[in-house]
Order: structure tokens, then C-alpha cells, then sequence
């Protein structure tokens, strides 16, 4: 059979033939919303590169957290701007560090809302490396004690879920087996396991206060132009016993999501990092993108191309215009 028998048009007709028959959905639970925080009170810095975001104190953190249950979210990502950086990102592992800060005020105020903690040291080194740095170099071995005790710290400051993003090999196993040395056998790792050395985490490196301060991160973050070894990447991470595997970027590696997708079947995280958002919201305001019809549909395609979970500086406007439809 085929035409005039067939006729795809028919399903096309109506906006409720239409959604009857779509293959991908989006609703707020497959968002996580990204938030900084830093130290003191009633501050909100706006992250000029991001607009709608800043960086914000935990008093106030509170409040968005708030806005964003209210809006059907149920997870947040937090990076903390700790007051004080230094050789070995002190603040990231301190019992008072200004995430674990975090995590206790929200569970306190919200304990079903999912806390999930990014496990990285640039936002807490002076040298703004995501590691520590030994002879020039970023140390990958000499880093994994700090990132388990960092994971450690956030899981017993009430941590959801640990996300390690430093991109050091072994990661993933140190940090599982220090959280179930510690009894957090139950706390899962959501591995950035194929995280790119990308250009689009320009507006981010401002927001967390985080660009190295010498050399750049493609000595542990990947190439751009490999897939084979993204698959690599996450099966290793896999081993090592990682819950939920992300890719990150999202938008320009669909195709990296969708193998990872297909190669494991694990739950799928994908990062629309800042330079994503910012690339909408600088043509939006000109006036040359619809801002709200191009971000659903890029938060689609990454669903389509595989993706459970969307970290995404768009889940409060997106969740809003899903209630809207
Ligand atoms: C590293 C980290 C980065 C992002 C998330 N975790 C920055 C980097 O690797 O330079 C980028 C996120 C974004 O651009 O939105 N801790």
C-alpha cells in the first residue's frame, strides 16, 4: 500500500491528533535546574552571560528552589563559589563549605526535592584546574583522594546523587568506593562520562568564577572530534559503577547521545551547557530566534537523540511553557 491509501498528512491535522501520536515527550521531571551559590546573605549577582541566572547566597538559593518545585521541577545541580580558593580547592571537602551549607538548608526546607552535587575542584583551586596541579600539570592520581572526600562531604551533608566532572581517570571508582566505605552505599554517581573540552562553557567558567589560569582543560577533557572513545569513556565509567551516565554538551553531540543511548541502555543524562542557553538568549533578544518554540524543540531533540534526564538553564521557562500547552 501506498499512496493515495497512505497518507501521513492525516495525523498531522490537529494539534491533538498531533500530540496523540508523538514519540517524544517533555514534562518537568526530566529537568534538573543548575544553580551557583555563594557565601553571605540577600545576594543575587546576575550572570551577564546568562540572563535570568545568578549567582546567588543560600538564603536566596531557598527561594529558587522553591520556585523551581513549584513549577513541577524536582531536581537542582548545585556549584558553589566558595569564598576563598586555593592550591587544593579546601572549600570543596570542608564540612562548612559553602555546598554542604547548601544541601543542609535545602534539605531542611525541602527534603524531596533532589539534590544532585557537581564533584569538581575549578571552582576551588586558585589555579582554576579541576584537579590538583603538580609540575605544570594536572596530577589525575594525586586529585582522587580530594574528589572522593568532596563526594563524601556532600553525601553527608544530605547529597541526592554526586555528579563527578573532573574528567580524572579512576574518578568514578574512587568516589564509589569511598561512599560505600562511609555507608552511602545508597548515594548514585552521575558520571559526566563523556565530557568534551568544549567551547560552549564559556558563560559558565564566569558564572562559577572558574577559568584556569594558565594552559585549558584538553589535557583530561575529551576531543571534540572522537565517539568511539566517548563509548570508551562510559564504559569505563560503567565499570566503575556509575548509575547515570551523561554526555555533555548536549546539542552539538546528539549523535554521541544516542550511542551511548543504544551501547548501554543506563539512564542518560545530556548537559544544554551555558553556551548552549546564551546562544538562544543572544539571538532571541535580537529579535532573530523565537525563544520559547527553539528551546523546546532543542530540549526535544535531545530527549529524541536518547536523553532521560535534561540539565538545563532553560528548566524554569521550559517547565512553564510545558504547563502552558
Ligand atoms: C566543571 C564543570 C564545567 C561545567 C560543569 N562542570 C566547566 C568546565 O568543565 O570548564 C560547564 C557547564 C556549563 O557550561 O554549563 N566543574
Amino acid at each position: 500500500m501506498s499512496f493515495p491509501d497512505i497518507r501521513p498528512r492525516r495525523l498531522r491535522r490537529t494539534e491533538a491528533l498531533r500530540h496523540l501520536v508523538r514519540e517524544t515527550r517533555l514534562s518537568p521531571e526530566c529537568l534538573v535546574l543548575p544553580l551557583f551559590v555563594r557565601p553571605g546573605e540577600k545576594v543575587r549577582r546576575p550572570i551577564v552571560s546568562m540572563p535570568g541566572h545568578a549567582q546567588v547566597s543560600v538564603d536566596e538559593l531557598l527561594k529558587e528552589c522553591r520556585e523551581a518545585a513549584s513549577l513541577g521541577i524536582q531536581a537542582v545541580l548545585l556549584f558553589g563559589i566558595p569564598l576563598a580558593k586555593d592550591p587544593v580547592g579546601s572549600d570543596a571537602y570542608a564540612e562548612a563549605g559553602i555546598i554542604q551549607q547548601a544541601i543542609r538548608a535545602i534539605k531542611d526546607k525541602q527534603p524531596d526535592l533532589l539534590i544532585v552535587t557537581d564533584v569538581c575542584l575549578c571552582e576551588y583551586t586558585d589555579h582554576g584546574h579541576c584537579g590538583v596541579v603538580h609540575d605544570g600539570a594536572v596530577d589525575n592520581d594525586a586529585t582522587l583522594d580530594l574528589l572522593a572526600a568532596m563526594a563524601v562531604s556532600h553525601a553527608q551533608a544530605g547529597a541526592d546523587i554526586v555528579a563527578p566532572s573532573a574528567m580524572m581517570d579512576g574518578q568514578v571508582g574512587a568516589i564509589r568506593s569511598a561512599l560505600d566505605d562511609e555507608g552511602f552505599e545508597q548515594v548514585p554517581v552521575m558520571a559526566y562520562a563523556a565530557k568534551y573540552a568544549s567551547g560552549f562553557y564559556g558563560p559558565f567558567r564566569d558564572a562559577a568564577e572558574s577559568p584556569p589560569q594558565f594552559g585549558d582543560r584538553r589535557g583530561y577533557q575529551m576531543d571534540p572530534a572522537n565517539a568511539l572513545e566517548a563509548l570508551r569513556e562510559t564504559e569505563l565509567d560503567v565499570i566503575e559503577g556509575a548509575d547515570i551516565v551523561m554526555v555533555k554538551p548536549a546539542l552539538p553531540y546528539l549523535d554521541i547521545i544516542w550511542r551511548v543511548k543504544e551501547r548501554f541502555g543506563l539512564p542518560v543524562a545530556a548537559y544544554n551547557v551555558s553556551g548552549e542557553f546564551a546562544m538562544i538568549k543572544a539571538a532571541a533578544e535580537k529579535g532573530w530566534l523565537d525563544e520559547r518554540r527553539i528551546t523546546l524543540e532543542i530540549l526535544t531533540a535531545i530527549r529524541r537523540a536518547g536523553a532521560d534526564i535534561l540539565i538545563t538553564y532553560s528548566a524554569k521557562d521550559a517547565a512553564r511553557w510545558l504547563a502552558e500547552r
